[in-house]
This record gives structure tokens, sequence and C-alpha cells, in this order.
């Protein structure tokens, strides 16, 4: 009988670089899934300085690296070191994940990706198409949850875009535009239509309204996502009164520790649907962990699962 020595057999190196890097979840989340799905390979936290990002990039395909993912202050500065990039990646202009194939560097990004299965997930797949999201802050991660709400399948029509610094909101504004006029150049150049959001980001408004406001705005609105730090362990409280959102509203806390935050709690005092930023980091994971470990399906078929059991796994890292 044939069995696979484990000396020969060749195990699959992949891991999280950054700037600090101790704190990251990723290795936990990884470790969970090499297990379930008993992958010969290992998951490592590489602390890599802006000064290091370059070589260690080059470095990826002579060491047999499948791929890492990528955390600050990288996540936009990577990019003239890779040779392709996803949509949601030059869309956004931030990278996640990349994955090294036949010597290249593919750029990706899986947050857009995990934002909307972990909304429609929680929201039994809601119909959003046509509806208004409020967002708070316009940092990266507005950037990303931004470009899944007016892409497919979420398709919002208006967005409104609040942030202590204005100016910020608007540059994010023009970002969103220029990423979608680039996306739709690039659609109608090739003809590929699989980006069949195109129609609907021509139809959708972005507007900027100030901090001060951010309470009016919740009129009429089907979604609020925080984007900022504000609620997180160790920031400043995020002060808002939501009573102004509609009572069929979903409310959105990217904020992962703590994982009930004040402004989750206000969501579920009011039955309104609470929506946690654990899922979404658990989700966008998983297309990366695929492409690194398993392209083939040798180990299991389609994505690793997210479970209520893994979900407790990684909190308890949350929590140390
Ligand atoms: P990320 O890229 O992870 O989203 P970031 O770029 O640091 O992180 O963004 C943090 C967000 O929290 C920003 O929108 C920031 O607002 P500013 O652009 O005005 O800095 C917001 N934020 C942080 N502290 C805040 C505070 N005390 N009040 C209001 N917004 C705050």
């Amino acid at each position: 009988m044939e069995t696979e020595s484990p000396v020969l057999a060749t195990r699959i190196l992949a891991g999280v670089i950054g700037d600090p890097i101790a704190h990251s979840l990723s290795p936990k989340l990884h470790g969970w899934w090499l297990e379930r799905y008993r992958v010969p390979g290992e998951y490592a936290a590489w602390r890599v300085t802006a000064e290091e990002l370059g070589a260690f990039l080059a470095s990826l395909p002579e060491r047999g690296i499948a791929g890492v993912s990528v955390t600050m202050p990288h996540k936009e500065t990577i990019i003239p070191h890779l040779d392709f990039l996803d949509e949601a990646a030059s869309m956004i202009g931030a990278v996640n994940t990349v994955v090294v194939k036949d010597g290249k560097l593919y750029g990706r990004n899986t947050d857009v990706y995990g934002f909307v299965t972990h909304l429609q997930e929680q929201t039994k797949n809601r119909d959003f198409r046509g509806k208004k999201a409020v967002i708070l802050g316009a940092g990266g991660a507005a950037r990303a949850i931004c470009a899944g709400l007016l892409g497919a399948p979420l398709s919002f029509r208006e967005l409104v875009i609040i942030n202590r610094t204005r100016e910020k909101a608007e540059r994010l504004k023009e970002e969103i535009r220029a990423g979608i006029t680039a996306m739709l150049k690039r659609d109608t150049g090739n003809g590929q239509k699989e980006i069949s959001s195109g129609v609907d980001h021509f139809v959708s408004e972005i507007i900027i309204a100030d901090w001060e406001d951010r309470e009016n705005t919740l009129k009429g609105a089907n979604l609020l996502v925080n984007t900022t730090s504000l609620g997180m362990k160790g920031h400043e409280p995020l002060l808002i009164d939501i009573s102004n959102l509609p009572n069929n509203a979903v409310v959105y806390d990217i904020v992962t520790n703590p994982q009930e935050t004040a402004l989750l709690q206000a969501a579920r005092a009011r039955a309104l649907p609470a929506v946690d930023g654990l899922g979404m980091l658990l989700h966008q994971a998983a297309p990366a962990f695929k492409a690194w470990y398993d392209p083939e399906d040798r180990y299991f078929s389609g994505l690793p699962e997210v479970t209520q059991e893994m979900r407790e796994f990684v909190i308890e890292g949350i929590r140390i």
C-alpha cells in the first residue's frame, strides 16, 4: 500500500505579514482549518517592516511559500511589489492576500467578500437592492465596505459616508468613483460581464455628511455600519443615538474587541439585527486559505467552513 511519507510530503507554508504582528488572529483561524481539514501545512506570523517589504515579497517564490495575508501597515504600499491584482484589490487600492503562482505574485482583496458574505448570512440574504446605508468612518475598512455595499449582490443605491475629518470622506468618495470608472472601462474593454454590479454602480449615490449630523442621517437608513475604531477596547466610545433608525434596519459594527459593543447592545435593545465584526474577519480568510492550501480540492471541496465552534475558538484568542 502506498502511503505518503512524512519526510517526502511537502508541507505547504503560508503566513501573515505586518508590523506589529503579535496580536494577529490569523494564525489561530488558519491553524483551525489546517487541523480540521488535515492539510499538511503551516501558517506563520512574520513581522515585516516597511523597509523589508520588497525583499521579503521577492523571496516568496524561491522559499516555496504559497502566499501571505497582509495586514497593517502594508495593505496599500504592497501594490507596486505585485505582478497582478484582482478586481476587488484594484478597485479598493488595497491588498489583504497574496497568492504565489508560477513564480508570480497575485494580489487579492477578500475583505469585500468577507463583509458581504457575513452580512448576507446574518440577515438571511435580505434584499438590499436600491436601499440606503450609512457608513461611519473613512479609513481602509470603510473603502472595502463601500465597495461591497455598491456592488452586486448587495447593490445599495444610496451611501451616506460620515467621518470626523470630512475631507477624508470626500477623498473616499472620489476614490470609489475612480475605482468604479476604471473597473467599468476594463469591463467593457474586454467584454467580460462577470462584474454584473457595473450597472448598479451607475445609479448609486454617495453623500457626505458631517460627523455632527450623524444621527439625522439615520432616518430611512436600512443599514448602519461602524468602520471606525470607536468603541474598541482602549479607544473612545462611539457616541450615537440610533433611535432615528427605522424598525427594520440592520446594525453592523466591525469592531471585534469587545465582541458585543455598545452600538450592538443599543441595536439589540431595539430588536434590530446586530452583526458583529468577527464574522467578516473569519469569512475574509476562507478564499485565502483555499487558494494557498487546497486550490485543487485535494483535502476538501469548496471553501473552508466558518462554524460556531470555530468562532468560539477564535474568540478565546481575542479575550487573552
Ligand atoms: P482603518 O484603515 O482600519 O479603517 P483608520 O484609517 O485609522 O483605520 O480609520 C479609523 C477611523 O476611525 C477613521 O475614520 C477616523 O476618523 P478620522 O479620519 O477623522 O481620523 C475614525 N476615528 C478615530 N478616532 C475617532 C474619534 N475620536 N472620533 C471620530 N472618529 C474617529
